[in-house]
């Protein structure tokens, strides 16, 4: 959460930070601001979005060429100009912008106000700007360092003082990169902010600082070591980050899933499965998947892969409930930790946990060389490209793959055999959904039908139940309807009494294992006049008896359906969110990657 940029080089620092802000405004949206060091701190900073922060109080044009930048999700202190970043010290020589959370600030405020500091935000932010203060002697880096040595929590800092040029930056559980090009240094949550000056990027580990001036960088440790760390060249381009004539980041990301899906299985699957795992997975005796929000979704699926195709045993567990519950886990165990951003608190959090009781560790993430990617000791990164919608939606279905292919790759591992039936049905699924995509104005003319109902409920069975939660969140977070996922059968033990003719109810009803259980559930709901919406397989019109919509969905076998059910479900809470008017790329309240717990 909150999106942090800066710059110092040889050009105009404002429209550099206000277009690298843009750019993380996915991370964070309730106010924004900027400082920009020229003699003097010239600072701006106001609630709202990012654009209405500049047209009220001109952004863009603040001179100078070094500068900070910041977009807030607020987690202390309410939305507000004084809680927005960047935050100053008494003197109003330094100023700060952070991301994360510092644990210990009622115990620090305490301190510096017995000082003398005073406190202008309600945040816990503010007391880095005046901690750093007390440190100051000339020296920004050496104050950085001795504050962060106070500071339990976590945090992605930029820090620039009105004498100094130069832009101290330091990361601990909140992701922060260094960008180079020649003689201008960059710094960014992440790096589509400032992918469009440069590829070369510096990842910082934890506990580390970076000293940013003009022609030159320094990595040190909070020891004060130097330590010798090489740019990576990062392979995204700007078109793959721009919305390429879409309305909304979320509907090109909907359309580009059968690309990102060839991505994710390119040079992996042909006579062989071939992922880079070793750490003699083999051995394991059960599989547990982490994780949370829509990445939980695709584990619970990946619980029917691995068990149905490799047979380990295989549990699933939300990354906030298995990093506080003791969880018995061991060398035995494998432990995959799914995440689209590699930055999710919790789900890092998790996987430590894991490492400290030995289990072996493998990270399915998209976002490369983010934090849960390199710690994790295996990954498979799922290639889905940048998903900029905060509304997951290729980075769920390329998290499916790859699930298909770890558990493809576990049964040879274990000596089994590939299932070749499996293999060339995964490599149509691109063209698969080609054809559910063409389905849009249908979707579409649906979602005009029913947009107006307060409540909805999505209904599964089996590999497809997760399928229904993952579209009710999806209605959920961005149309702002009260949406439920349950399994089918459970539909009878309480959701039936919702059901009336203003309950819209989504099935998922492929043909195939549990499809007479579906209709008779379907018949329940017909029984009692609720409106219903079935995703069906191709050619089946019987299933029109009792649904009042049907979006019909290529056949498939029955472990890759949740590749091609989601699809329809995906496009119908846009349509609905974007009928409604709402911004559906930056629904109120989210932020693209929770790195809060
Ligand atoms: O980056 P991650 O996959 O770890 O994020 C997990 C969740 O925060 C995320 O899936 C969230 O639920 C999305 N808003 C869902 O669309």
């Amino acid at each position: 959460m909150c999106g942090i940029v800066g710059y110092i080089g040889k050009r105009e620092a404002a429209p550099i930070l206000l277009s690298g802000l843009k750019r993380l405004e996915y991370r964070g949206y309730d106010s924004a601001g900027m400082v920009i060091v020229n003699g003097s701190l010239q600072l701006m900073k106001d609630k709202g979005r990012i654009e209405d922060v500049d047209s009220a109080h001109g952004l863009r044009d603040m001179k100078g060429k070094m500068g900070i930048a910041h977009t807030r999700w607020a987690t202390h202190g309410e939305p507000s100009t004084e809680n927005a970043h960047p935050h100053v010290d008494c003197t109003g020589d330094i100023a700060i912008v952070h991301n994360g959370i510092i644990e210990n600030y009622n115990t620090l405020k305490e301190l510096l106000e017995s000082e003398g500091h005073e406190m202008k935000s309600g945040t816990d932010s503010e007391i880095l700007a005046h901690l750093i203060e007390k440190f100051y002697c000339d020296d920004l880096a050496a104050a950085v360092r001795k504050s962060l040595l106070q500071v339990q929590g976590t945090y992605g800092i930029a820090v620039v003082h009105r004498k100094e040029s130069k832009i101290v930056v330091a990361r601990n559980g909140s992701p922060l990169i260094v960008g180079v090009k020649g003689d201008e240094m960059f710094t960014a949550s992440d790096a589509s902010a400032i992918l469009e000056h440069t590829k070369k990027m510096i990842y910082l580990d934890d506990k580390e600082m970076g000293i940013l001036e003009k022609g030159k960088v320094t990595i040190k440790n909070l020891r004060d070591e130097k330590v010798n760390k090489c740019h990576e060249e990062i392979g995204w381009d700007l078109e793959q980050i721009e919305k390429g004539g879409y309305k909304h980041f979320m509907l090109k990301e909907i359309f580009e899933q059968p690309d990102s899906l060839k991505n994710t299985m390119r040079g992996r699957l042909g006579k062989n499965v071939k992922l880079s795992i070793n750490g003699s997975v083999e051995n394991c005796r059960r599989v547990i998947l982490v994780a949370c929000g829509t990445s939980w979704h695709s584990a619970l699926i990946g619980r029917y892969l691995i068990e149905g195709i490799a047979k380990v045993p295989t549990e699933v567990d939300y990354a906030s409930e298995f990093r506080y519950r003791d969880p018995l886990v061991s060398k035995d165990d494998l432990v995959v930790f799914i995440s689209q951003s590699g930055e999710t608190a919790d789900t890092l959090a998790a996987l430590k946990e894991a490492k400290k009781r030995g289990a072996k560790t493998l990270g399915i993430v998209n976002v490369v060389g983010s934090t849960i990617a390199r710690e994790a000791e295996m990954g498979i990164y799922t290639h889905a490209g940048p998903e900029i919608g905060v509304a997951s939606t290729k980075a769920f279905t390329s998290q499916l793959v790859a699930l298909v292919l770890l558990a493809m790759d576990l049964k040879v591992k274990k000596g089994g055999k590939i299932d070749e039936k499996l293999a060339r049905e995964l490599n149509r699924i691109p063209e698969k959904i080609d054809a559910v995509l063409e389905e849009e104005r249908k979707v579409k003319a649906i979602a005009r039908k029913v947009a107006g109902h307060p409540n909805f409920l999505y209904l599964g069975r089996g590999i497809n139940y997760p399928v229904a939660l993952e579209g009710a969140l999806k209605l959920k977070e961005i149309s702002y309807i009260h949406a439920e996922g349950y399994p089918a059968a459970e539909m009878k033990h309480g959701p039936i009494a919702l059901i009336d003719e203003n309950m819209p109810v989504v099935f998922i009803a492929n043909r195939g294992r549990g499809y007479e259980k579906i209709i008779s559930n379907m018949e329940e709901v017909k029984a009692r006049q609720g409106k219903i919406i079935a995703i069906a397989t191709e050619g089946d019109e019987e299933i029109k008896r009792l649904a009042d919509w049907v979006i019909h969905v290529p056949r498939t076998i029955d472990d890759l359906t949740p590749l091609i059910n989601v699809i329809p479900l995906q496009l119908l809470a846009y349509y609905v969110a974007d009928m409604k008017c709402y911004d559906v790329d930056k629904p109120r309240n989210l932020a693209k990657s929770v790195t809060v717990e």
